[in-house]
């Protein structure tokens, strides 16, 4: 059994907290789709106030003509499966390589609402070899929930996460 149980106040220790648990359970472990699935878990379990938390992969798009984001591990309600680079919070994080932090998730141009609940949105790429190869993508149902110290921590995250997906 696991037992992860964030009790950190301070944001620098409950992320530092949250990088050794994902360190944890995903060191040594080839299979990406539990990696992200652990993570997704961990996400929801250290972070309070969120209303979805998990992974957009790079894949094939459906029709043909390049990539698109594709649905990946999370916890939340279902989620929109696919998003066109470029496309809402999450593309537009996919086709810049860009934090995208939005206070007012209804103020971004084009984002995409998967659950109206969702009031503020952090979403930081994942790159491995220099390419994007997924996002990590948090909503929050109260607006301006996250912080640049949010950012940095799951900008660390997604450092440690790229060769491991
Ligand atoms: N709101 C996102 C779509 C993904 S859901 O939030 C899970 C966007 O605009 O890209």
């Amino acid at each position: 059994m696991y037992d992860f149980k964030p009790t950190a106040a301070d944001p620098a220790e409950l992320y530092r907290d949250l990088l050794a648990a994902a360190d944890a359970l995903t060191d040594g472990e080839p299979d990406g789709v539990a990696n992200m699935a652990n993570v997704a878990a961990l996400l929801w379990e250290f972070l309070p106030d969120l209303n979805w938390a998990g992974f957009y992969r790079v894949g094939p798009a459906k029709t043909g003509g390049g990539d698109e984001l594709v649905l990946g591990p999370f916890v939340g309600r279902p989620a929109c499966i696919r998003i066109p680079f470029g496309k809402g919070v999450c593309g537009t994080a996919a086709a810049s390589g860009a934090t995208q932090l939005v206070a007012d998730v209804h103020a971004f141009p084009g984002h995409i609402a998967c659950d109206a609940a969702s009031a503020s949105e952090l979403v930081v790429p994942v790159v491995r070899d220099g390419r994007v190869i997924a996002v990590i993508d948090l909503d929050s149902p109260s607006l301006a929930r996250f912080t640049e110290a949010d950012a940095a921590g799951i900008e660390a995250l997604a450092a440690m996460l790229g060769p491991r997906l």
